[in-house]
């Protein structure tokens, strides 16, 4: 048999252990061979492979990124774009694909193995774990332990200079990596977009904890957390745009930072980490999902398990329906916030 193979949407630490569990699994387990698409949907609308072996991927599981590289294309708004996927396949002679990727890239394959019977496994990945049906996606680990460093690292200088420092992280629907950082960070305040900011709360929070002696504080505040007073956001939730572009201001780490030195006269000030939170080295436990996952994926791929997702339950590696995983985002738990705020203020 041969198997496509392509990573779609963002990057995202733990793409290159998958590809090579893919690779190794397909080859020792079943003697099958595994092309690569390049550039998610594009390399199977555009026909762009590349060839992959157990020697050009025996010693990729700790790079971050994809060596197959990855792009935002939707078939959808290609010319013929479901069609040219098919007939690509056909020229490759390839008996499946599994696609790698977040909420996008697993709705366009829901689509294409609903509507044009394309055969199609999806793997779960993306640092925001906003994708439902899983418990956890892999990236989002390394996420967090990025977000930990650098809220410790942002304590030495807010508890030097007596301020209040402001961190914000990715997250434009859902505040996983803000929470799971805060809690491990020790912030002082977590805000996040499943709940509105409201201005009050904030510094009555950051008062409350200077007021018992503590000189400085930290909070931690998703991309995606909104004023209760700003404009709703536009589309679904599940779309490209960022919040920040949505309501169109600057990022709300900064603003907060503004708003809190305004009504506290507390020197605030703002760090956005960006896209340090996607790069570099995988976790460990990153690492070991997404082989985990890629394994389970590849005997999906032989046993004809079609439309399907592998999927993280508790701690075993199943598999449910694509189209359990699309549609609506995975918001926080918001069991968990309750824990988070127990040390705020
Ligand atoms: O991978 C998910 C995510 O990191 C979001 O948290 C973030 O808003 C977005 O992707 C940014 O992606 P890009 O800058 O690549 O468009």
């Amino acid at each position: 048999m041969r198997i496509g193979l392509l990573t779609g949407g963002g990057d995202c630490p733990g793409l290159n252990a998958v590809i090579r569990a893919v690779v190794r699994h397909s080859i020792k387990g079943y003697s099958s061979e595994v092309v690569g698409y390049l550039e998610g949907w594009r390399g199977p609308v555009d026909n762009i492979t590349m060839p992959l072996t157990m020697r050009t991927t025996d010693s990729i599981i700790s790079k971050g990124g994809t060596i197959l590289r990855t792009s935002r294309t939707n078939p959808f708004k290609e010319d013929r774009g479901a069609e040219r996927i098919k007939e690509n396949l056909e020229k490759h002679n390839l008996s499946a694909i599994i696609a790698v990727g977040g909420e996008e890239t697993c709705s366009v394959a829901n689509k294409l193995y609903k509507e044009h019977n394309i055969p199609i496994v999806c793997i779960p990945k993306t640092i925001d774990n906003d994708l439902n049906a899983t418990d956890f996606t892999f990236g989002f680990d390394t996420a967090v332990n990025v977000v930990a460093e650098a809220i410790d690292r942002l304590h030495t200088t807010a508890e030097s200079h007596n301020r209040v420092l402001v961190c914000e992280v990715m997250g434009k629907h859902a505040g996983w990596i803000a929470c799971y950082g805060g809690i491990a960070g020790g912030a002082d305040l977590i805000l996040v977009p499943e709940k509105p900011v409201i201005t009050a709360e904030v510094i009555d929070s950051i008062k409350r904890c200077h007021a018992r002696g503590r000189d400085y504080s930290i909070v931690v505040v998703a991309e995606g957390a909104r004023f209760d007073t700003d404009p709703p956001a536009n589309g679904n939730g599940n779309g490209d745009n960022h919040t920040s572009q949505q309501v169109g201001f600057g990022g709300i780490g900064e603003r907060l930072a503004r708003v809190i030195n305004e009504q506290t006269g507390y020197e605030t000030r703002a760090t956005t980490l960006g896209h340090i939170q996607r790069g570099g080295s995988p976790t460990a436990f990153d690492r070991v999902l997404a082989t985990r996952f890629g394994v389970h994926a590849v005997d999906l791929v032989h046993q004809g398990k079609f439309g399907r997702m592998v999927s993280l339950k508790g701690n075993q590696v199943t598999d449910v329906p694509v189209e359990d995983a699309v549609d609506t985002l995975k918001t926080l738990d918001l069991d968990l916030y309750k824990v988070a705020e127990v040390f705020f203020g």
